[in-house]
């Protein structure tokens, strides 16, 4: 089912070259932590760039619920008026996150160290992942969770009235993990430390110095070990959002597939915590060059250049390099299928525990389309069959993921037959202008027949 009711099937077919400009939407994880932070400052954040994807409207619903003032003032400018740290009050009614993991684990940190209950849910898919990761971590800070079996939504949590700071190493990459626990430590007193064994998308860390905390990261052999100094008073920002990378792929990856494409994606960040997909690109041989790098707003900045590279080879991607690309793997996957010879993806597995089990949807659309993977428990392998060499074909679930969704639909801009997704609705969580930016390129999507 869509976000908005109704299945909304989209089919991709293979047409002329795309070319052009493709200007994607803002950043999610930023955009997520500037309504959470601004929430938790005094006084008016203003922020332009705002993704006002599905995830993002549902967290800044969540922080007017929790007392915040949120306010759209169009084309992605919003100001935020914050009630300042451990300001937030008891919310009216149950917090729905939608879609929205990052959501979800993020306001759970935030509240997790304010003296009342509040109460989340989601979708079907939100409600099928797993909360004891964040749960856990944050009951060392005095917050208790009640929830579904296996600490699925929905969930309570009771917060700690007396919270006392928290030491705590991350069993798994997680900066939804790691923002959790950070976001708690802001209102208990004294030294909160997390320490992650692989770094993970930092921007947490960096906004949180950005509004005035005292956060350090310190590289040591026990990994990183990032120590927030609790109950700072925040100081409202202004925020210019970079453009997301992982919006940034599928244009980018379209434009290696498709015969005789080129596409240039301005401004994208490309903070290395998140930049892992492009460097495999290039090691596979493709023509993606990065033009006017640059900085923006403490992120490092470029825009994206990629033609049509016939020549590309399968790799096999370090699994350290994981963390930094985790949300591309499904796009990968898909550039994969068409170079030449094997693609391997050890150390995914955080994949089976996103929106879906992202390496068992891909590798069941791509079989259908004709193309060879092999899984298991925390790997994957993409034989490829070579530009022009994927028969297509065939229909393929989304499975509530927006990424699965829009990975299935550019794959078919390349194979011999058509592809369809049977629900293109989750698109809109992260990259509502997708269908009208990829047809603007020249892309062929349209609805199929009834
Ligand atoms: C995110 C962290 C990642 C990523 C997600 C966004 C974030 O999740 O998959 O899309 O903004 O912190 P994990 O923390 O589960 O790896």
């Amino acid at each position: 089912m869509s976000a908005h009711g109704a299945p909304a099937p989209l089919t991709a077919r293979r047409g002329g070259p795309l070319s052009g400009i493709a200007e994607v939407p803002g950043d999610k994880s930023i955009s997520h932590r500037a309504l959470l932070l601004g929430a938790m400052a005094v006084g008016e954040t203003r922020i332009t760039g705002l993704l006002e994807g599905q995830d993002v409207l549902d967290t800044g619903r969540a922080m007017v619920a929790l007392g915040a003032e949120v306010t759209g003032h169009g084309a992605g400018r919003w100001s935020v008026h914050g009630v300042g740290t451990g300001g937030f009050r008891e919310p009216g009614g149950v917090i729905d996150c939608g879609n929205s993991g990052t959501g979800v684990r993020l306001l759970m940190g935030a509240v997790a160290t304010h003296g009342f209950a509040t109460t989340f849910t989601g979708d079907a898919s939100l409600c099928s992942r797993p909360m004891g990761r964040v749960t856990e971590p944050l009951a060392l800070f005095g917050a208790r969770a009640v929830g579904r079996s296996g600490g699925r939504l929905p969930l309570t949590l009771v917060g700690a009235a007396d919270p006392v700071p928290a030491r705590y190493a991350t069993p798994m990459p997680s900066a939804q993990v790691k923002s959790a626990v950070l976001l708690a430590g802001l209102n208990a007193p004294g030294e909160t430390v997390v320490i992650e064994r692989e770094a993970t998308r930092d921007h947490t860390e960096r906004m949180l110095a950005g509004f005035g905390a005292a956060v350090a990261t310190e590289a040591t052999a026990e990994g990183r070990v990032i120590t927030l100094q609790g109950q700072p008073e925040l100081r409202p920002q202004e925020i210019a959002v970079p453009r997301d990378p992982s919006s940034a792929a599928f244009p980018v990856c379209a434009a290696l597939v498709v015969e005789g494409s080129d596409v240039l994606v301005p401004n994208i960040g490309l903070n290395p915590t998140r930049a892992g997909l492009f460097e495999t690109l290039r090691e596979m041989g493709a023509d993606l060059t990065y033009e006017s790098p640059r900085e923006e707003g403490g992120e490092p900045v470029a825009d994206l250049r990629a033609r049509f590279s016939p020549e590309m080879r399968g790799v096999r991607v370090p699994p350290e390099r994981a963390a930094s690309m985790i949300d591309e793997y499904p796009i990968l996957s898909v550039v994969a299928a068409f170079a030449e010879g094997v693609t391997d993806m050890p150390g995914t597995a955080e994949l089976r525990v996103k929106e879906c089990d992202r390496i068992d949807a891909m590798a069941q659309a791509l079989g259908a389309a004709g193309v060879d993977v092999a899984e298991g428990p925390d790997w994957w392998r993409v034989t490829g069959r070579g530009p022009g060499g994927v028969r297509g074909g065939a229909t393929a679930a989304a499975r509530l993921d927006h990424r699965i969704a829009m990975s299935v639909l550019v794959l078919g801009l390349a194979t011999r037959e058509p592809m369809t997704v049977d629900d293109a609705g989750p698109i809109s969580t992260s990259f509502p202008i997708f269908e009208p930016l990829m047809t603007g390129l020249g892309a062929q999507l349209e609805r199929p027949a009834p």
